[in-house]
């Protein structure tokens, strides 16, 4: 007898859906997911359940950015032969499994995750934190959880979440008494998160220092002009800072030619290299990484049933995991069935 072959390893990862997907999405997750989808069984959730609990009172941004994140996806070249795109709100398991989950997680852990600890800062919630929001962490494992994926592809700031799903999975497992689900490992690309044009923290929509990936020619111009520099380097002359530096970093993500970055910082750092020869390097690469992505991107979006298309058939191969996945556990825990 022949040993059955070894089924794909299982990615799960997704996006909250509040605006479309910028520079920062595709160096912290897009850039590894493209690679992983040719040798894994890859699903991307567009995650606008978890969008709502810090956007409640604007559901319609977060229902139009469902399409628009399914844009961004197809046009930096996610396939849908390889990979399922599919929609959160059109799995249901994936709810019950939170509510199954949230009697494994002490609100005291919620509160000390890293990563919410910071959104619940930079939210400025005080003691109203909505408590879809506290919990999104749970909803999150039951996403990781619900495909049984062993890989995230994310940015580092989600590290906290793999943490939490991880631990969670091994108290349901305990209850259980077998292993009903599986952990995840979060996969963190080496790059470091991108910061925002501006060089003040990451790269994001509502900091206004973010480069969408459907900018326009204009647009990318303009980012790259406006980037934050060594503000002690004024004449070509003067030796330069690379560290925070925000086109040099940029470099660093984008530049294949090590080399040739290496050199440039050198020179930088002596003196006799002016920012503006540095700004053009990094407009041309980010001009030629970003114009397929902007074409592939308006011919899909003239085209949006074949879109809608694409996410129906990611969703329902989603739901028949999901579901399997809620009744082994469901099983795994005892809950009562009703037949
Ligand atoms: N929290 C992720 C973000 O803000 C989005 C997300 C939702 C996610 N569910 C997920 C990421 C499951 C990885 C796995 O970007």
């Amino acid at each position: 007898m022949h040993a059955p072959l070894d089924p794909k390893p299982v990615i799960l990862t997704g996006d909250r859906t509040t605006g479309p997907l910028h520079l920062g999405h595709y160096v912290g997750s897009l850039r590894n997911r493209l690679v992983l989808q040719s040798t894994h069984r890859q699903f991307l959730l567009l995650a606008d359940l978890q969008a709502l609990t810090d956007n409640a009172h604007d559901p319609d941004k977060v229902r139009r950015n469902v399409l628009e994140v399914a844009l961004d996806y197809l046009a930096v070249g996610i396939e849908p032969t390889k990979t399922s795109i599919c929609v959160q709100s059109a799995l249901p398991a994936l709810a019950e499994l939170t509510m199954l989950y949230m009697n494994f997680v002490s609100v005291a852990r919620l509160e000390r995750n890293p990563t919410i600890k910071d959104e619940i800062r930079a939210r400025g919630f005080g003691r109203d934190i909505p408590a879809g929001f506290l919990c999104y962490p749970v909803a999150q494992a039951a996403d990781i959880t619900g495909f049984k994926a062993t890989i995230v592809p994310v940015g580092e700031d989600q590290a906290p979440l793999i943490e939490q799903t991880n631990e969670i999975v091994r108290r349901v497992n305990h209850q259980a008494g077998r292993a009903v689900l599986v952990e995840a490992e979060a996969l963190i690309p080496k790059v470091g998160r991108l910061p925002g044009i501006d060089g003040k923290g990451k790269m994001s929509k509502s900091q206004g220092n973010a480069l969408l990936l459907s900018a326009s020619p204009d647009e990318i111009k303009r980012a790259v002009h406006l980037m934050y520099t060594d503000p002690n380097h004024l004449r070509v002359s003067d030796p330069g800072t690379v560290e925070g530096h925000v086109v040099f970093t940029y470099l660093d993500a984008f530049d294949e030619d090590e080399q040739a970055v290496a050199d440039l910082k050198a020179q930088y750092r002596r003196g006799g290299l002016g920012d503006k020869v540095v700004k053009a390097r990094l407009e041309a690469l980010l001009q030629d990484l970003l114009a397929p992505i902007r074409e592939r991107r308006a011919a899909l979006a003239r085209d949006p049933d074949s879109v809608l298309d694409v996410l129906r058939d990611g969703t329902a191969k989603a739901r028949a995991i999901t579901r399997a996945t809620l009744e082994e556990v469901r099983e795994g825990l005892g809950i009562f069935r009703l037949s």
